[in-house]
């Protein structure tokens, strides 16, 4: 709280708001009181000046390209730490010494296997099905599973729920891969990594010894790590709008997935290389953004631009050198790459994009990664479940455990028909 206050004025009802301050960034006005005591509502759709939550875990300032995790930036992190700190951070709030996380991994080691029955559920897709329609599916169908972990007012059950999720999400993924590839499901191998078994699920088959590359590992690990948490994003807000009504977590990690699926969210890595593609050669970049800046076009350049970020997001600087890294570990060269490249560069040059203040995203880079080491496109929105899955879990504990929590309840500027009376058929 701040000494400051807020004033309203409508018609003759004055308002004071109390102005709140967070650690860092923006104060915020809170307008709790503001319909009891002037009968109307704030308008924001897309929740542009609107803070939904109190939250103490990542912090973003996107003027300025600056992205927290309890305090930690991101670069840092995607540097030093592995992809089961950050999840210890995220969850219990601060990085685990060597002890704490040896217990960690063994918890969510130990949790890595699904039941039996759930992959029963895989033989009802198509084998041509979307992996996120799988993943939707799936997850959402956990709850039938785990009747011992879904009593959210219970702390531990809580606890119990998100370590089987961060555990069970690489299995499961890596089940829908297989199953559009027509292989069987490979079992985890726990004395691997979280990372090494996924991909040993992923790529490894019953009739070899799969053998985990370091360097790929290490440049997954910390894809997830950059795509573990990022503050109120559309799929977050879902996690805890559908967490608001006392729903059970996996239920609620599958409506996350649903909104991450969208083209403008978590889909975007998979346009992204899509568009690369398309492009193909530099020759064709100046087309491609004179058709982004097409008003009447409605093409946008994937890979670019934020709501927050109004400069360069921090996790596209750490994608672009992963890269090169992976590139080199796989010893592959992907021409894409060079378009990737120099279409960031005309884009930053262009007037449109500076003025806008569109910078390339976490997504620009991230699918000529995972394209490098062997995913295929409609993979990419699943691994970021995967990694997101870390923070909707958080995100969500934080908010059960919040005394000040209620059920998400928006309201609206009703602009439809007022009350009229019910028509009989033969008189419309
Ligand atoms: N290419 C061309 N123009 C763009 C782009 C783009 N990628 N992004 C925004 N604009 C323009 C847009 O046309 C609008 O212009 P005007 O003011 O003249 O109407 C202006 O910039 C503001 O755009 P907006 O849609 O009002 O901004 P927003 O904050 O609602 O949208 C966004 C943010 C990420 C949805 C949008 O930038 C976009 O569609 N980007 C491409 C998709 C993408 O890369 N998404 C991944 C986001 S990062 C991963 C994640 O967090 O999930």
């Amino acid at each position: 709280m701040t000494d400051q206050t807020a004033k309203f004025t409508l018609g003759d009802k004055s308002v004071e708001s109390p102005v709140l301050k967070g650690t860092v960034g923006p104060d915020v006005i809170d307008i709790r009181k503001l319909y009891g005591q002037t009968g109307a509502f704030t308008f924001d759709p897309g929740f542009t000046s609107t803070a939904s939550c109190e939250s103490q875990i990542t912090y973003i300032d996107g003027d300025e390209g600056v992205l927290l995790h309890r305090g930690y930036p991101i670069g840092e992190l995607a540097e030093h730490s592995s992809f089961m700190e950050v999840a210890h951070l995220l969850l219990n709030g601060e990085l685990p010494n060597g002890d704490e996380l040896a217990k960690f991994e063994n918890t969510i080691t130990r949790h890595t296997m699904v039941h039996e029955q759930l992959t029963k559920f895989y033989s009802g897709f198509r084998r041509d099905a979307h992996p996120m329609a799988i993943m939707c599916g799936v997850v959402g169908a956990l709850s039938a599973f785990y009747h011992d972990s879904t009593d959210i007012s219970d702390p531990q059950q809580r606890m119990i729920a998100s370590h089987r999720l961060i555990a069970k999400m690489p299995t499961i993924a890596a089940m829908a891969y297989k199953y559009s590839v027509g292989q069987p499901f490979v079992y985890p191998d726990n004395n691997l990594s979280y990372t090494g078994n996924f991909l040993r699920m992923t790529f490894g088959v019953p009739a070899e010894e799969y053998e985990v590359i370091p360097a790929v590992e290490r440049a997954m690990d910390r894809i997830f790590i950059l795509h573990a948490d990022h503050e109120q994003n559309a799929s977050t807000s879902t996690v805890r709008l559908a967490g608001s009504s006392g729903a059970n977590p996996f239920a609620c990690m599958a409506a996350g997935i649903a909104c991450l699926w969208g083209p403008a969210h978590g889909g975007a890595n998979e346009a992204a290389l899509n568009m690369l593609r398309e492009i193909g050669r530099p020759e064709r970049i100046p087309e491609f953004i004179a058709r982004a800046k097409d008003k009447n076009d409605p093409f946008r350049l994937m890979g670019f631009g934020h709501r927050v970020y109004k400069n360069y997001d921090p996790r596209a600087t750490v994608m672009q050198k992963t890269v090169r890294e992976v590139f080199e570990a796989l010893k592959v060269n992907d021409p894409v790459f060079d378009v990737a490249l120099q279409l960031e560069e005309m884009a930053l040059n262009d007037d449109y994009f500076r003025e806008k203040k569109l910078f390339p995203n976490v997504d620009f880079y991230s699918g000529v990664i995972l394209s490098a080491i062997g995913f295929p496109t409609t993979m990419f929105t699943v691994l970021f479940a995967l990694a997101r899955t870390v923070g909707w879990v958080a995100q969500w504990n934080e908010m059960i455990s919040d005394p000040a929590q209620k059920i998400g309840r928006p309201r609206q500027l009703y602009t439809g028909a007022p009350q009229r009376s019910y028509v009989p058929m033969d008189q419309r």
